[in-house]
């Protein structure tokens, strides 16, 4: 099967924001407790963070983490994780049905995040807390000493402001699931007001109000105009969730889901422009989509405990996702959407880091390893930061449950300035069909191919683990050929390639 792709230099999306490679940890299962810290593993450092997990998330060069959640976030109390440990109570997680020992708080987090080297994205409680909270919160986490948070930060060991420059206000308030949960006037209402204080305290912080949880929710999308409507000039990102699901077993309609994502970013890009003429503003809101991974693997498994069958466990094994290859494909389709959409997507954070539907995995007491979607992540976040190229893309394509005529080609362009490189992503969606693509460049001129990685398997459902760390991991690509007017490709069916070239 052919494919062909004209990539020119100057026809561009926008400059990719490399927050776009960002990621979540919640307090959740064993994200925090025996994912990142482990006091007595042989790699903790003096503060008790695994070391093997601090390096596979170096590797990532991840460029925020949004914390401590998720759902979790709706009934935290942010005080509870701060001061001496011996004295930090332990609560009833209400989100996900267990217990919180409060060891890990903001500065344990904010020590993990320094030893990682990425920036905090902090949420604020809007679900069973409100405004005064959340301005104390920002107090103590930024505010100088010489006042009430200030010092109280300082006696707990933190002299200096934390600087931390996200904030989220709240977490999915559409979800009748949340602690809080709100109407859209209600939420955009509490939003705005929340937005105006912390701007009073400091202008230059970057606010992310919530839109919807996902785009079959009933309220969407006048959720996210009401919303809009209410905090448009007082607010930086509205946020956005998705995860991606194949309990079916229908391989192509998976693989079509990234058309679902492309519409849902449209159709809030579109609401944004429409807030911003009733508002007659030259202001964009931009996307913080931050929450979107593969979930549904664990769904079974995690009934008892989230059911309340199981009492109140501390840190038990809950959302732990084991990635199959199938969801390597899926996992790049997504992310190249991102980079297609990055004119409006300007923060995006996989969902989650360590454990909990996530990239890395680790064994109390023993090993950290590598999920299968770690790869593409890891390949996004080292090759697509420049600026992302509007591709002209001829491609068969298929007729999917969520869209008609899917490209079996998925492919982004990224053009590395400062490293004078292009790099292309590329799925093929076809289960048989190796696609032959033609690549012509305008205005670039191959020389070398510096990387070349391919992920194919003969099993879609074949996974990494313990025992077998690397079942699913990428090759070196081969049969790349660069001529006069650009490339040649070779992409066999169910694959995810990387192919990086320098330009002359
Ligand atoms: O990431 C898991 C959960 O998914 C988060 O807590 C919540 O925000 C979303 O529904």
């Amino acid at each position: 099967m052919k494919a062909s792709v004209t990539v020119h230099r100057d026809f561009t999306i926008a400059r990719i924001d490399d927050r776009l490679y960002g990621a979540f940890l919640e307090h959740l299962g064993r994200a925090v407790y025996t994912g990142i810290y482990e006091p007595g593993h042989p790699t903790a450092d003096a503060e008790g963070m695994r070391g093997d997990v601090v390096k596979l998330v170096q590797e990532l060069n991840v460029p925020l983490v949004r914390y401590p959640g998720g759902n979790f976030v709706s009934a935290y109390n942010w005080e509870d994780g701060i001061g001496p440990r011996e004295k930090r109570p332990t609560r009833l997680d209400l989100a996900w049905h267990t217990s919180e020992s409060n060891a890990v708080g903001l500065h344990e987090f904010a020590h993990w995040c320094q030893a990682v080297g990425t920036e905090m994205m902090l949420a604020i409680n809007l679900g069973s807390r409100g405004l005064d909270d959340a301005r104390n919160f920002v107090e103590y986490v930024n505010g100088p000493t010489g006042s009430h948070w200030g010092d109280l930060r300082r006696a707990n060991g933190r002299a200096e402001p934390f600087g931390v420059k996200y904030w989220c206000l709240g977490n999915e308030m559409d979800g009748p699931w949340q602690v809080g949960h709100k109407t859209a006037h209600e939420y955009g209402r509490l939003a705005n007001e929340v937005a105006k204080t912390l701007r009073a305290f400091d202008k230059s912080l970057e606010l992310i109000v919530c839109g919807s949880s996902h785009s079959d929710m009933k309220t969407y999308p006048e959720w996210e105009r009401v919303v809009l409507e209410h905090t448009y000039e007082s607010v930086d990102h509205i946020s956005l969730h998705m995860y991606f699901r194949n309990p079916a077993k229908n391989t192509a309609n998976f693989l079509a889901l990234s058309e679902k994502l492309d519409a849902y970013i449209g159709t809030v890009a579109s609401t944004i422009d429409h807030v911003a003429a009733l508002k007659r503003s030259k202001k964009r809101v931009t996307i913080s989509f931050d929450e979107w991974n593969v979930w549904y693997h664990s769904n079974m498994q995690d009934r008892a405990i989230l059911g309340g069958h199981e009492g109140w466990p501390h840190a038990p094994r809950l959302l732990e996702d084991i990635y199959n290859f199938e969801d390597v494909l899926q996992v790049g389709c997504i992310l190249n959407t991102f980079i297609r959409r990055s004119d409006v997507v300007r923060i995006a954070c996989i969902a989650q880091l360590v454990n909990v539907i996530a990239p890395i995995m680790t064994e109390p007491g023993g090993p950290a390893w590598r999920q299968s979607i770690y790869y593409p992540y890891y390949f996004a976040s080292l090759y697509g930061r420049g600026v992302a190229l509007k591709l002209s893309v001829r491609s068969p394509g298929y007729d999917a449950d969520v869209a008609d005529n899917v490209p079996y080609l998925d492919i982004a362009g990224v053009h590395d300035e400062a490293a004078n490189a292009l790099t292309l992503f590329a799925v093929n969606r076809h289960a048989a069909e190796t696609l032959e693509t033609t690549i012509g460049l305008q205005g670039f001129k191959a020389v070398r191919v510096l990387d070349h990685k391919v992920m194919t398997h003969t099993d879609l459902e074949a996974v990494n683990s313990l025992t077998a760390q690397a079942n699913v991991a990428p090759k070196p690509g081969f049969g790349a050929e660069i001529g006069d007017g650009g490339m040649q490709m070779r992409l066999p069916p169910y694959s995810y390639s990387v192919i990086r070239v320098s330009l002359g």
